[in-house]
């Protein structure tokens, strides 16, 4: 392991709590709220992770999510995560959370909200990390159940970031969710969307013209199309690109075959992030190394790429000072 890469102070801008539930922390919770759980052992949950692409992930993502029933199970969940990711050298975590998750399961607003805003208060306090919250869509249920949610959450707008759209991307086009964008963008909210993971290049084109997005979640496959290359380029809109997520779910075969150095070659403002460490094979770091094993990227390059996601965060320009 790097200690260079370990130190590095790291910013993470694509990270879906959610996706940060380790089995071990999913039976503790199953047990404390009676949930039964369809896996016998921390190693069957495991082997599980066995994926072919995007939607056999998210199959279970919804699945293990059934654990999260309380505030505190919310918090719990963002502890645990926070303190990992300290150990990794990261200092500003940006964490989406999907409502419609929890709100089909019965889980009301208050209770992510209240769980993972004291986990923040808390993190930034004990840990001296600095932290930001997005509410994610999700992309493959209904404009118009989107659009409630984001009415419904009127009384937290203050404790959000941002606003961004996740799940199922095949044939469920940004332009859908345009109204909905359009509200949140009234409302002042910035705006960002998953777009080029598996879904075309032209999705990426209209995250970034008809929801009018500060930032692109994955973007990987902006490249089959030069001019979405070249838009990226001119606005300066970063990517949070997540490289053992890709690898995972089959967007590439391998990190030797990741496009992360014609991303960076391309001159777009690339940043590294983790997406769902608990099911990917790892954090920040893991991520980090990963490039440093497949591409064999100077420390220089690392640097700018950190730097790249300090400068897109969402954060006190105070802080930011701190940190750059
Ligand atoms: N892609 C889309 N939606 C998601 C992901 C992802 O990698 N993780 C959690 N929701
Ligand atoms: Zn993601």
């Amino acid at each position: 392991m790097s200690e260079f890469l370990k130190a590095l102070p790291k910013a993470e801008l694509h990270l879906h709590i959610e996706g940060s539930l380790e089995p071990e922390l999913m039976f503790a919770l199953a047990k404390r709220n009676g949930v039964e759980l369809p896996f016998a052992t921390v190693d069957e949950v495991r082997a599980a992770y066995d994926f072919t692409d995007l939607q056999s992930f998210l199959d279970l993502y919804y699945q293990g999510m059934a654990v999260l029933q309380t505030p505190e199970d919310f918090y719990d969940l963002a502890m645990d995560y926070f303190r990992r990711a300290v150990a990794d050298g990261v200092v500003h975590v940006e964490l989406s959370f999907d409502p419609q998750g929890h709100l089909i399961r019965d889980i009301p607003l208050p209770v992510p909200f209240q769980g993972l805003t004291r986990a923040m208060r808390e993190a930034e306090e004990t840990l001296g990390l600095s932290t930001a919250l997005i509410m994610s869509f999700l992309r493959d249920r209904s404009p118009e159940e989107a659009l409630s949610v984001l009415t419904a959450a009127a009384p937290y707008y203050h404790l959000l970031s941002a606003v961004g759209l996740d799940s199922a991307e095949r044939d469920h086009p940004p332009s859908l969710f345009q109204g909905v964008f359009e509200k949140a963008k009234a409302l002042g909210l910035p705006r960002l969307a998953h777009a080029g993971e598996e879904g075309p290049a032209s999705y990426v084109h209209e995250a970034l013209t008809l929801l009018d997005v500060c930032r692109i979640d994955h973007g990987v496959r902006c490249l089959e199309d030069p001019a979405v290359v070249e838009e990226l380029r001119i606005r300066r809109t970063p990517l949070t690109v997540c490289p053992l997520s890709n690898v995972r779910l089959k967007v590439v075969e391998t990190m030797a075959e990741h496009p992360l150095p014609k991303l960076v070659e391309a001159g777009l403002v690339v940043t590294i992030n983790s997406d769902d460490p608990a099911y990917f094979g790892g954090g920040m770091l893991a991520n980090f190394t990963a490039c440093q094993t497949a591409f064999g990227w100077s420390n220089d390059l690392f640097k700018t790429l950190a730097r790249n996601a300090l400068e897109a965060a969402f954060m006190t320009e105070e802080r930011r000072a701190e940190l750059l």
